[in-house]
């Protein structure tokens, strides 16, 4: 009598699922620089039918004055003039759960990594690196259009950089 195929030898297999990799990406404000890094990178990991790989969110060292704020309609702008939307964020601050929830945290610029690196706890789970090894993404906040223009850019090389990092880590 041949094996039925609902018997569960006959069609589990236990090759398991590959975690899911959650990426926190860290300005001042969670209003400029951090939440266009998060549409980036959710637009890139989409176009590559890779979202499912991903959790991805954003948040500020000092967002209490913008917490509960969507991104500023600066940063809106440029990123929907590339294709990307920012729809739906809010900002919030990094919370001490953060570094226990996610595996990386990218920090926009070397005062928001100091200041990472300062809260977090002893053992936490997440890797606390710069967004740009070496490099800073500037304030945007202050400054004209000009200025997020630029920061867009810096951003943008930087979350190609870190997607194709962190996809060559899991093959
Ligand atoms: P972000 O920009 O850190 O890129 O979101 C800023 C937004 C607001 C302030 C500073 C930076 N602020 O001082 O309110």
């Amino acid at each position: 009598m041949s094996q039925s195929c609902f018997q569960r030898d006959c069609f589990l297999d236990d090759t398991p699922v590959p975690p899911m990799i959650k990426v926190l990406f860290v300005c001042t404000g969670n209003i400029c620089r951090s939440p266009t890094a998060e549409g980036v990178f959710r637009h890139l990991a989409q176009k590559a039918g890779r979202e499912a790989a991903y959790e991805v969110d954003s948040a500020g060292t000092d967002a209490g004055f913008h917490a509960g704020d969507p991104p500023d309609p600066r940063s809106v702008s440029v990123a929907a003039a590339h294709g990307i939307s920012l729809a739906g964020q809010k900002a919030r601050r990094v919370r001490g759960f953060d570094f226990d929830d996610f595996d990386r945290i990218y920090a926009m610029d070397s005062s928001h990594y100091q200041a990472l690196e300062a809260f977090k706890p002893a053992g936490a789970r997440a890797r606390v690196e710069m967004f740009l090894p070496g490099a800073e993404v500037p304030d945007p906040w202050y400054g004209g259009d000009e200025g997020f223009d630029h920061v867009f850019r810096l951003i943008e090389a930087g979350v190609h950089r870190i997607f194709e990092a962190l996809e060559q880590e899991r093959t």
